[in-house]
Formats: structure tokens, sequence, C-alpha cells
């Protein structure tokens, strides 16, 4: 591992240097108390994220799984648009800056400069902390609101942050995100309220000229009859000791649900098709939930498909289907 490359690697070995620092327990308790704050659904007037050690227990506990969930979106975006690369990048909302890690990952031959805003210095200073040689990026305090004026960027990632913010203040920083950016990634949690809020947003991008790259094969209207179900992802994260205090259990890891939406100014090719569920391996067959152009849809693989049958088994949560040709 190149310690100094961005990755989910670099990324917990920086963390955990950084719980070495605290007393046993401090670190479960503050992700405790945060996840009994972060249950509640009304969006606050003040950081949540108050000290260092609320920020250090924060990060630790949430980053390598908004990373994951913040890469496989920004992966979908590079599958759809292999060309492009930004040359710029801002973080809102960005915290300790997972997605910054991740942008500077997924472009790591040329990783954009990055620009992370948020109102919490203390996770602010944190991330500049955490990225310190790793990701080349200005930590700047701003608070999302009405008045937000994003300086004009490549790309925006807006990850884990709308479900924070009044509706009106969701509103204006995905309207001032379309003005600004050429491509906005926005990523919530893969719940029915989630997927809502990432819904809004698209239909904003949209409305203000944008293109769905992905997770979408179109930018039409989304299938899914509301209430009835949800769109969402997800992402294997390795667990580390300190969810095993938290959580309990054994698993050496846990699945991140997410929601997302990439959306762009300039030409992309969406996928003919997303596999929308876990695919389900059956004796000599595998069923396969999509999404496609016509809409949502069923496909059973079965050996007498051939080739199609070994890739079919191969497919996941996620994934594009049919598989695009390598070549
Ligand atoms: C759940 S954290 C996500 C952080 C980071 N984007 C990530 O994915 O790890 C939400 C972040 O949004 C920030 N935030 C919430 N409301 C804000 C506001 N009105 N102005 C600026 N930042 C805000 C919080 O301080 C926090 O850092």
């Amino acid at each position: 591992m190149n310690a100094s490359a961005p990755s989910a690697a670099s990324l917990r070995a920086a963390l955990a240097a950084l719980l070495d620092g605290l007393p046993p327990n401090r670190a479960a308790q503050a992700v405790e108390r945060l996840i009994a704050n972060y249950r509640g659904t009304t969006p606050t007037d003040a950081p949540v994220l108050r000290d260092r050690s609320d920020v250090a227990a924060y990060a630790a506990y949430r980053m390598p799984a908004t990373f994951e969930a913040v890469r496989a979106a920004l992966y979908a975006l590079r599958d759809a648009a292999p060309d492009w690369a930004p040359g710029t990048h801002t973080d809102v909302g960005g915290g300790t800056g997972a997605a910054s890690w991740a942008v500077a990952e997924a472009w790591e031959e040329g990783p954009p400069r990055t620009t992370v805003l948020d109102w919490a210095e203390p996770a602010l200073a944190l991330g500049r902390e955490l990225a310190a040689g790793i990701v080349d990026a200005e930590w700047r305090r701003e608070r999302i609101g009405s008045a937000l004026s994003l300086a004009d960027t490549d790309l925006v990632t807006v990850s884990y942050v709308l479900k924070e913010l009044t509706e009106a203040d969701r509103t204006a920083l995905v309207t001032e995100a379309a003005r600004a950016a050429q491509a906005v990634v926005i990523v919530e949690p893969g719940t029915p309220d989630g997927y809502e809020r990432i819904i809004a947003a698209r239909t904003l991008l949209i409305d203000a000229g944008f293109t769905v790259a992905a997770p979408c094969p179109h930018s039409g209207a989304c299938p899914i009859v509301p209430g009835t179900d949800w769109c969402h992802f997800s992402a294997r994260v390795s667990r580390s000791s300190l969810h095993r205090k938290v959580k309990g259990g054994s698993l050496p890891y846990e699945d991140e649900k997410y929601a997302y939406v990439a959306a762009v100014r300039f030409p992309a090719t969406p996928t003919t098709g997303r596999v929308v569920r876990r695919p389900q391996i059956r004796k000599g067959q595998v069923l396969l939930e999509l999404c496609a152009p016509e809409g949502l849809g069923r496909e059973t693989v079965t050996k007498r498909h051939g080739p199609l049958y070994k890739q079919a088994r191969d497919a996941e949560w996620g994934d594009s289907w049919p598989p695009e040709d390598e070549g």
C-alpha cells in the first residue's frame, strides 16, 4: 500500500492513528450519542459535531462507509463519461472529507483541486489533519442556505448532507450546485426518505438542463411508484474495532446502503440497464431485477445462455446489465 495515495486503506490507517490519542471507550460513547442524535429527523440550526472527539469518533465510525458509497457513485459516473476528469471539485457539507478522498482516489492519475465547505470548524480541522499529504484540499467554513454562492467548478459532491437541511436549503443547495458545476454527485442513505431526497434533487438537476449519468439508464421519470419501493445500492465495508465495540457482533464487514444521483452538463452515455437488487442465484439460473430505459423488469439468465450465464453469476447489485464489452 502506498500510504500517501488516497485509498480505503490509507483512510483507515489515518483514522486508526486518530483514535490512538483518545481514551478507551470515549470514541464508542461519542459515536453512540451521535447515532442517537442523527436518528432525530429535524434539521438543527447549529453543528451537531461539536468538538474534536465528536468529530474523531464520527470520522472513524462513518468515513470508511461514506467513502465507499461515494466511490461507487463516482465510478458509475466514470463509466458513463470515461473521457471526463474534473480539474476542480467542491465538496459541499464535506465535513471531514470522505467524498474528497473518494474523488482523489477516483481520478488518482490527476486529482482535481478540491475545496471542502462545511459550517463545522472542528470537522474541517480534523479533515485537514487527516488528509495532510494525501488529499490536496482547501478547507473553508461556509453555511449552506439561501445565501450560498459557489465558485464555478467542474464537480460538486454532496454526500450525506441533504438529510441535515430544511427543504428550502436543500433546494437552494442543489440549484446553486447546478448553476456552478459541470457535474453534480449527490449521495444519501439508502432509505426510503434518502431516495425521496435524491429523486427531488434529480428533478431539480434535470430542470436545470443536466442529464443523468448514473444510476438511471435515462433522464426520464423514475419508474418506481412513490411509496412502493426505493432505489438504493449497497457497498461492502470492513468493520473496524470501533464498529465492533459500538454494534457488537463479529462480522468482519457491514453493508452500507446508499442512494445516489450523478448528473452532468456534458455528453455522457448512461448504462443500458442496471441491476437494482442483489441478484438471486438459483440452481442453473440467475434472477436479475433491472432498471432499463423501458422501465423496471426481470431477467432470468440460465446455463443455456452460455457465456452470459457466467457473467450473470458474477453480476452484482448496482452493476450495468448487460455487461459492457471490455475491449
Ligand atoms: C452526515 S455529515 C456528512 C459529512 C461528509 N459529507 C461525509 O460524507 O462524510 C453532514 C455534514 O453536513 C454539514 N452541515 C449540515 N448542515 C449544514 C449547513 N447548514 N451548512 C454547512 N454545513 C452543514 C455538517 O456539519 C456535517 O459535516
